[in-house]
C-alpha cells in the first residue's frame, strides 16, 4: 500500500489529522490498533477549549458540538469546606470553553472521515515504523490476517502514551512526573449543576462535571491502589459531598453509576517530537493530569501545527512549518504541563500533606479569590493560548 502520510493511531488526534490532510488533497492511511466500538467506549475528559473549537469548526466537524455542547464561561472553586468562588474566563480571557465529551468528538470525526473514504484499518497489530530518517518511511501492520505495509514520505505517531512510535526515536529525551493518587470517576444519568466545579478539600479533590443535560460526570480523588469495587455508589456520593460546600452538595441530583473507573495521573514529555520523516503528536509525546483539561486540547493544538506543516510542504514545498513544528508544539506542551501540574498541586491532598500544606494552598486559593490579577492568569492558562502564526 502507498500513501503520503501514514498515521498510526486513530484516537482524537490521528482522526482529526487524517481530516484535515485529506481536505488539502494529502493522501492518508490510518492504522488503529482497537476496534471502533472499543474507541468510542473509552470515557475521557470533556472539556474543549476556544481554539479546539474553531478547529473543529474549521474541519466541518462542529455542527453536533455548537447544538450540543454547553458553553461555559463561569467555573468555580471551593475550598476550606464552605468558601466557593467562580472565575469568569470570559471576563478575563474573552474566550470559552464548551462541555462535550471526547466520545462525541471521536464520533463526529469517524462519521467525517467515513464520509470521506479515508482509509482506517481498525483492529490492525504489530503496527511498526521502519526508516524513519529515510525518504521512503513505512509501516507495517498486521490486518484482517495478513502481513500489510505501508509505503510513506511521513510517518505520524498518534499512538497515545503506549504506542510504538516513541520507541522508534533514539535519544529520544523522557521527562516524567507520577502523582500519589488517582480519579475515581463516574457517570451518571442525572441533570448535572450548571457550572464546574473543583474542589480542595482536606479529605481529597473532587470535582462536578457534565457531559450533556442528561449525563452527569463526577470525580473524586483516591488511593492509586483502590479498585472501583472499593467504591460503591452510595460510597462514592458520600464522599462526594463530603468534599463540597454543602449548598454545592445539596443540588447535586444523585442516582446510579452508569461508569466508573479509575486512572492514575502523570506528566509526561518527550522531546524532540520529530525524528525525520516520524512526527509525533498528542499523547503519544505527551501526558498531563487531568485538572485542568488539557489532554484532548493539546493533542488538537499539535494538529494544528503539524496539518499546517504538511500542508504546506505538498502545496508549496515550503519546509519552514514541518522545520519548526517540535519547537512550536512543544512551546504549548511545556506552558500546558506546568499549569496542569500547577492545578494539581494546589488542588489536591498529598499523602505527606502536613496541616501546614493544607494551609498554604487555602491561602494561594484565597489570593486568587480576591486578586483580579490572579483570577486573570489563572484563566488564561485555563482558557488555553492561542496558537502561534
Ligand atoms: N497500533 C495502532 N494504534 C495504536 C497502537 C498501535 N500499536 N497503540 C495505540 N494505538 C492507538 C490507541 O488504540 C488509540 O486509539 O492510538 C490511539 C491513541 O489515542 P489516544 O490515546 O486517545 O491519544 P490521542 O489521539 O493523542 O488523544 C489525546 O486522548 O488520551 C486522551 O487525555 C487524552 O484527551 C487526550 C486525548
Ligand atoms: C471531565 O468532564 O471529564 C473533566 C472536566 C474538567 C477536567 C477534567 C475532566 O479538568
Amino acid at each position: 500500500m502507498q500513501t503520503q502520510v501514514a498515521i498510526v493511531g486513530a484516537g482524537p488526534a490521528g482522526s482529526l489529522l487524517a481530516l484535515l490532510l485529506h481536505q488539502a488533497g494529502i493522501e492518508v492511511v490510518v492504522v488503529e490498533r482497537q476496534s471502533r466500538d472499543y474507541v468510542l467506549s473509552r470515557i475521557r475528559a470533556g472539556v474543549l477549549e476556544n481554539g479546539t473549537v474553531e478547529l473543529l469548526r474549521s474541519a466541518g466537524v462542529g455542527a453536533r458540538l455548537d447544538a450540543e455542547g454547553h458553553v461555559h464561561t463561569e467555573t468555580g472553586i471551593a475550598y476550606r469546606a464552605e468558601e466557593i468562588f467562580y472565575f469568569d474566563i470570559g471576563k478575563y480571557a474573552g474566550s470559552q470553553f464548551v462541555s462535550y465529551g471526547q466520545t462525541e468528538v471521536q464520533k463526529d470525526l469517524y462519521e467525517a472521515l467515513d464520509a470521506a473514504g479515508v482509509p482506517i484499518l481498525f483492529e490492525a497489530d504489530d503496527a511498526a515504523i521502519h526508516e524513519p530518517t529515510g525518504e521512503h518511511p513505512y509501516v507495517t501492520c498486521v490486518h484482517g490476517g495478513e502481513q500489510v505495509r505501508i509505503d510513506a514520505n511521513q510517518v505520524v505517531g498518534c499512538d497515545g502514551f503506549h504506542g510504538p512510535s516513541k520507541d522508534a526515536i533514539p535519544h529520544l529525551r523522557r521527562y516524567e512526573k507520577t502523582y500519589p493518587f488517582g480519579w475515581l470517576g463516574i457517570l451518571s444519568e442525572t441533570p448535572p449543576l450548571e457550572h464546574l466545579i473543583y474542589a480542595n478539600s482536606e479529605r481529597g479533590f473532587a470535582l462536578c462535571s457534565q457531559r450533556n443535560p442528561m449525563l452527569s460526570r463526577y470525580y473524586v480523588q483516591c488511593p492509586l491502589d483502590d479498585t472501583v469495587d472499593d467504591w460503591s455508589d452510595d460510597r462514592f456520593w458520600s464522599e462526594l459531598m463530603a468534599r463540597l460546600p454543602q449548598h454545592v452538595g445539596d443540588e447535586i441530583v444523585t442516582g446510579p453509576s452508569i461508569e466508573k473507573s479509575i486512572a492514575p495521573l502523570r506528566s509526561f514529555v518527550a522531546e524532540p517530537m520529530r525524528h525525520g520523516n516520524l512526527f509525533l503528536a498528542g499523547d503519544a509525546a505527551h501526558i498531563v493530569p487531568p485538572t485542568g483539561a488539557k489532554g484532548l486540547n493539546l493533542a488538537v493544538s499539535d494538529v494544528f501545527y503539524l496539518s499546517r506543516g504538511l500542508v504546506r510542504h505538498y502545496h508549496d514545498g515550503d519546509d519552514h512549518y514541518l522545520d519548526t513544528y517540535s519547537d512550536m508544539a512543544l512551546r504549548r506542551v511545556w506552558a500546558s504541563v506546568r499549569f496542569s501540574w500547577w492545578l494539581t498541586s494546589l488542588l489536591h491532598r498529598f499523602p505527606d500533606q502536613t496541616e501546614i500544606d493544607q494551609r498554604l494552598q487555602e491561602a494561594e486559593l484565597a489570593l486568587i479569590q480576591t486578586s483580579d490579577r490572579a483570577q486573570a492568569l489563572l484563566c488564561e492558562q485555563y482558557a488555553g493560548m492561542p496558537f502561534e502564526s
